[in-house]
This record gives C-alpha cells, structure tokens and sequence, in this order.
C-alpha cells in the first residue's frame, strides 16, 4: 500500500464515492475522524439521521440569537462570554461609542470579526479602518482602541495562550483562497500621530482571564514606526475567493481561514452550486464526533438552515450527528439557485466548549426540533 492511500471496505447498498450517487432514498452520513482528514466511512440510512423526535440532555444542538443582546461595554473585556474552552474564548461584543480606555489581551491573539459597524482602529502598529465583514488579527499583547462611526458588534475569537497561523493550502499553492497580499497593516499616518495626546489614559489588560489597570500620564499609542514579522491583520470576507468543485461537495475544512492552536476557524462565502447531477448540492449528514461545532452567521440566506437570520449562532457540541435542514434537504441534488448567498464564520475546536453563562437569556430552546420536517 502506497504512503496516503488506506484500505476501504464495504458492505450492502453503497456508492462507490462519497458525496455523489447516493443509492435511491437514502441519505449519507459520513463518520470521519479529524475533522473531515482522517479515516471516513459514508453510511447510507433509510431516513434523515437528524428524524429524531426528541433530544434530551447536554448534547443537544443549541442556537443563540445574539442580536437580541443589548450589552453595550466599552470594554472588550466586558463582552458577552458566548463558548469557551482552554484554547479559545468567544464573545460578542457591541460598541456604541469611542472606547474611552485602551484594550490589550495578554492571554491570547485576539481575532475580531466585525459584523456591524464601522470605525478606526488605533493600536501600536497605527491606523487601521474596520468595517463589516472585516476579520482584524490582533497579536497578543497588542495596544488598541476603537473609534466608532457607526456602532461596532463584533465576535472576538482568543486564540488563548498561542498564535494565530495561516492554513497551509497544499496542492492549491499559498496564493488561493485569499492572496496573502490582501492581509492589510495598520499605518502610522497623520490621523495615529493627531491622535497622540498627553492626557492620562488607561489601558485595560486581560491576563488569565482577569482585568488588570494601567494609568499613563499620556497616550501611550505614541509609536513614531514600527517593523518587524509580527503585525495586526484584516482581512475582508468579501477578499475571499472560494475554492469549490462542480463535481463534488467539498468538507467544511476546505473553507479554512485561520488555524488557532486545537481550533480553526472558516468562512463560509458564496459560491457557485455543484453542477453535476451525481453531485450532492447541500452539506452531508456528519457525525462531528472530534470538533465541537460553533457557526456565526453574518450576512446574507443561509441555505442549509431554515429559520435562521444574520446575528444568530448555532453551537452543535461533537457526538450527535447534524446536516441539512429539511427545507435544504429537499435540493439535496435538484438546487433551484445557482450559487449561495450566504456569508457565516465556523469555529470547529477540538476541546469541548462551555457555555457562557447570560448567553442562554437569548437561546432559542426549541432548536433542536427545527429538523423536524
Ligand atoms: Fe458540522
């Protein structure tokens, strides 16, 4: 047997290759280890493996509508917990207004990913503009503060106690996807240098997940220049150039933006359907069974979910096997619409994922019924 290549069995009814020519009236689960690299069997079921009539206990799927929180904070450190674990911390946050104090996360890179709002981000490295759909990399550490010009919602993803790193693209080159030229700097301009003041300012720095006070008698965002192999990042969804197949539905993974240490995260951007008609049009019924599943949904309908709208975030804890909803299942191989319309952020984190503890004020309990046909 040739390095890569691993023995396969099979028995009974079964297609000869995943995603595609599925035998009549069934449906496909993929169990898989490591995410969607590991070893893989696609079992063909009589019925939909999410006909569940109830669903009881801790590993039920979950959906949180995080629009309907009204927390506005000043400080990022005081953001809605959302899920947490050891390797990473997400939380949504909503600025109304120029943050008095300055924030700097000593725990971790901070990845924010603005889904409203607009503004400057001022830090150590200069001037940086945000705006919807901006992923903006903030190496620990890093000094910063935001002013807003239209309120600012974000989801802030810590990739706690380790580093940010691009996904390796493989066979694709390092230039798909994204081109790593589209990843912008902040720049000491007139507008980081207007800013400087001798006023008193605080930094607020995060460390082991506690607040720590730091007066200065002046801006310390004083920096006249910079350089070196390490610097705040954004990145827009909209920059992302979807990698898809006519021919094949491609796993969750493919979409990988950043890798966090025991977590990644991927966008989801519109992208033409599959073509062929062998070829399944939707996402596969997977069991999870080694990632927590976390996805934010941003802009746009997103079409393998029914009921779901811009600001909601669904968390479906690994072990239970999910897919499609039953309105998307019906274009299981017959879509009506060429491509997706659909702009959503997917954090998978190999660790389980706690729940923070006001999120559950705007969970929708009845979400795992919403697979009921
Ligand atoms: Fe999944």
């Amino acid at each position: 047997m040739k390095d890569g290549v691993r023995p396969q069995w099979a028995s009974g009814t079964h297609s000869r290759q995943a995603h595609c020519a599925l035998p009549d009236q069934t449906y496909e689960r993929e169990i898989s280890k490591e995410g969607f690299f590991g070893p893989a069997a696609f079992v063909h079921h009589r019925h939909p493996p999410t006909g569940w009539i109830e669903f009881d206990g801790p590993l039920r799927p979950r959906a949180f509508d995080l629009a309907r929180i009204a927390a506005p904070a000043d400080c990022p450190w005081a953001a809605t917990d959302v899920l947490f674990n050891a390797s990473t911390r997400i939380r949504h946050w909503q600025l109304g207004a120029n943050m008095a104090s300055l924030a700097r996360n000593g725990d971790g890179d901070e990845l924010m990913f603005v889904h409203a709002g607009a503004g400057e981000l001022y830090c150590d490295f200069g001037r940086l503009a945000i705006e919807a759909g901006d992923y903006v990399l903030l190496p620990r550490g890093t000094m910063w503060r935001i002013d807003v010009a239209k309120p600012v919602t974000a989801l802030l993803i810590e990739c706690t106690n380790a580093s940010y790193t691009l996904p390796d693209r493989g066979l694709l080159g390092p230039h798909a996807q994204f081109d790593p030229a589209m990843l912008d700097t902040p720049e000491i301009d007139d507008a980081f240098i207007a800013q400087q003041d001798e006023r008193e300012w605080r930094v607020r720095v995060k460390r082991y997940n506690a607040v720590s006070t730091v007066t200065y008698p002046f801006n310390p965002l004083d920096a006249v220049g910079w350089h070196g192999d390490l610097a705040p990042l954004r990145l827009n969804v909209r920059d992302i150039r979807p990698i898809m197949s006519h021919r094949y539905h491609l796993p969750p993974s493919a979409h990988t933006t950043f890798v966090g240490d025991r977590f990644v995260v991927c966008t989801f951007a519109p992208r033409p359907f599959e073509t062929d008609p062998d070829a399944l049009k939707v996402p596969f019924f997977h069991s999870n069974d080694d990632y927590d599943e976390v996805l934010f949904y941003h802009a746009g309908d997103f079409f393998s979910r029914d009921n779901i709208h811009p600001g909601m975030l669904t968390f479906h804890p690994s072990g239970f096997t999910h897919g499609p909803h039953p309105k998307a299942l019906e274009k299981m191989f017959v879509q009506d619409k060429p491509a997706t319309d659909e702009y959503a952020v997917m954090i998978d984190t190999r660790d389980p994922l706690e729940v923070g503890g006001t999120v559950d004020a705007v969970e929708l309990r009845d979400y795992a019924d919403s697979w009921k046909g």
